[in-house]
């Protein structure tokens, strides 16, 4: 949430912050605005929404700065206005800060500098920053390093800042506390930000900075540091990163592009952690999953828990369903924003698993860091195993976790997460299918089976997007003036209800809900009438006539069906929908995967034509980095 961006070295910095901010726009979009210093003096320049806006205004300055920083606002404390955009000065205008997190005791500090005689110019928490900068740096022998470490000894909460001084204008200063910060090495420059994206095209050398460290960059060179003012020792990275995956491709939006992708990204992950040589006949002695997890995470385990929130939520929810049922590991879900503050009971031998996309969602992360800290003194059989499920390795959740799953998505644009669904629900189907032959409750054969299955999802996924595509398209026409939609599933598709309604409203704006078909009459179903379509998922398995029975109660009070079902069964299923979006043939247990791309094309197409804003919804970032 929020992007920031700083840069120091020898090129015009304005336009690579605002590069930068393009490619950090989908933290944040409502408000934007870039600092510089030039001829010892702070020029700030920001304007309330997108990005183009505060583009257009600095495009009539012409600015040599070498050195700057940059933000992209998604608001929290004060209305999205120019006023409280980013970056905050003090009142001196000496000191320009970029935040992204929340100061928790912002009032009280305001209170006392009020007192002292400061007048503030925005509602937001971030501006007592620059302020208490100022303060500490009055006394002249103080740094601007001393100054920032003073003054963020006195906040509580998350914030990442990068923060330039007119005083010192060949230095930036960063630190970060429960907030991604990166730092970029480049040739005689240097770069920070929320996130690699805004960096990628400057520098493939990366650090990472963690809780309680910050930084300062000069055009020599960078020091890190510890809050306490400790100098550090850190290496940075190489990233094997290929920039194609920040670019649009011709595609309309990220989003349409990032479900295009979904073949590969199973195909990817096929390749990563199918062994291939695994045969059910040959090879009893060996897992034919290479996730190659630690046995401490495996061995002797009684119970799963998995935080997640959001889409990652619902793709735990299908783990759920597989760790039960093919694993037999009682397992449950929670989501980590209520986990934090109503923990479960301690287990014993529990696997806690954090499953997030962007790998730094506040709540996720906390939850995480929370049940290690809960379980740290205990007895080993009732300390953490803590695993990540996640396409961004090397994001703040690798930092907590004692092992990642690195689901091969890549990194995904689009607020509306899709690809990253698809691989991490595919990453809980290697990590049941890698238990239940661990723990021998699924017999080899059936196992293999199960893979062939797998082995076919790139192809008829391919298949799904070539056949259907055209035909969503112009269904979706029929619903741009829909207010609210119903989505139906049950079993291991239950989720896919969630996930579909949770995709239309979040890019359309149109009210939706997902429910266990068996459900409806208990409540919703007063709901229907001819005005709310119901879709529902009906694939082929155990609970397809309850769900067709549970479709005809919904019909019988008006409700236009949309039936989501395979293509075997389309003939019988005319009769019940009055829309069918099929998908190819396929076994109940793996049928989710499938079941969501029509979903995902609907939400697509209905917002597309809706001509909203796909890849940036209102209200919405894609990574949630505050509480
Ligand atoms: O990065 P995470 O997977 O932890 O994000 C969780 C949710 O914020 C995210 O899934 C959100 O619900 C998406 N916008 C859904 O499309």
């Amino acid at each position: 949430m929020c992007g920031i961006v700083g840069y120091i070295g020898t090129q015009a910095a304005t336009e690579i912050l605002l590069s930068g901010l393009e490619r950090l726009e989908y933290r944040g979009y409502d408000s934007a605005g870039v600092a510089t210093v030039l001829e010892g003096e702070l020029h700030c320049v920001r304007a309330k929404g997108k990005l183009y806006n505060l583009r257009e205004k600095i495009q009539r300055d012409v600015n040599p700065s070498q050195i700057g920083i940059g933000h992209t606002r998604w608001a929290t404390h004060g209305k999205p206005e120019e006023h409280n955009a980013h970056p905050h000065l003090d009142m001196a205008r000496q000191v320009a800060v970029v935040q992204n997190g929340i100061v928790e005791n912002y009032q009280e500090i305001r209170e006392e500098l009020i007192g002292k005689g400061h007048q503030f110019s925005s509602e937001t928490d971030t501006e007592v920053i620059p302020h208490l900068i100022a303060e500490c740096l009055a006394n002249s022998a103080t740094s601007l390093l001393e100054g920032v470490q003073q003054a963020i000894a006195r906040l509580e909460g998350a914030f990442a800042i990068a923060v330039i001084s007119a005083d010192h204008p060949n230095e930036l200063v960063v630190a970060r506390q429960q907030a991604p910060l990166i730092l970029g090495f480049g040739q005689g420059e240097f770069f920070c930000a929320s996130d690699i994206t805004a960096v990628i095209p400057h520098t493939h050398t990366i650090l990472s900075l963690e809780n309680g460290e910050m930084a300062r960059l000069t055009p020599l060179g960078v020091e890190i540091y510890s809050f306490a003012g400790e100098r550090l020792l850190k290496f940075p990275r190489t990233l094997d990163w290929n920039p194609t995956q920040v670019e649009k491709q011709g595609f309309r939006h990220y989003m349409l592009k990032e479900i295009y992708e979904q073949p590969d990204v199973v195909r990817t992950c096929l390749e990563s952690y199918l062994n291939p040589n695994w045969h059910a006949q040959e090879n009893p002695d060996f897992s034919p999953i290479t996730l190659s997890l630690a046995p401490r995470l495996y061995e002797n385990l009684e119970y799963v828990q998995i935080l997640a929130c959001g889409t990652s939520w619902h793709a735990s929810l299908i783990g759920k369903y597989l760790l039960e049922q093919l694993a037999g590991i009682p397992t449950t879900v929670d989501y980590a924003s209520e986990f934090r503050y109503s923990p479960r009971p301690i287990i014993p031998n529990t696997l806690t698993i954090g499953v997030t996309q962007s790998g730094e969602t506040a709540d996720t992360l906390a939850a995480l860091e929370m049940e290690r800290e809960r379980r740290a003194s205990l007895e080993p059989k009732l300390q953490a195993r803590l695993l990540g499920i996640t396409n961004r390795p090397e994001s703040t959740l690798a930092q907590i976790v004692d092992q990642i799953i690195n689901t091969q998505a890549g990194i995904e644009i689009g607020v509306a997460a899709t690809k990253t669904f698809l691989a991490q629900a595919i990453g809980f189907y290697f990590l049941a299918l890698d238990l239940a032959y661990r723990r021998k409750t699924l017999s080899n054969e059936r196992i293999e089976n199960i893979i062939d299955g797998l082995r076919h999802i790139p192809a008829q996924i391919e298949k799904i997007l070539e056949t259907q595509e055209s035909y969503i398209e112009e269904l979706a026409h029929e619903f741009t003036e829909t207010q609210d939609f119903i989505f139906v599933g049950r079993g291991i598709n239950f989720p896919i209800a969630l996930e579909g309604a949770l995709k239309l409203k979040e890019i359309s704006y149109i009210h939706a809900e997902g429910y266990p078909a068996g459900e409806m009459k208990h409540g919703p179903i007063a709901l229907l009438d001819s005005k709310v379509p119901v879709v529902a998922i009906a694939m082929p398995g155990s609970v397809y006539d309850k769900v067709l029975s549970n479709a005809q109660e919904a019909k019988a009070r008006d409700a236009r069906l949309i039936g989501v079902t395979s293509a075997m069964n389309a003939q019988e299923a005319t009769s019940t929908f009055d829309d069918l979006l099929t998908v190819p043939e396929i076994e109940e247990l793996i049928s989710p995967i499938l079941a969501v791309v029509p979903l995902q094309l609907l939400a697509y197409h209905i917002a597309a034509i809706k001509g909203l804003d796909v890849d940036q919804p209102r209200n919405l970032a894609k990574s949630v980095t505050v509480e």
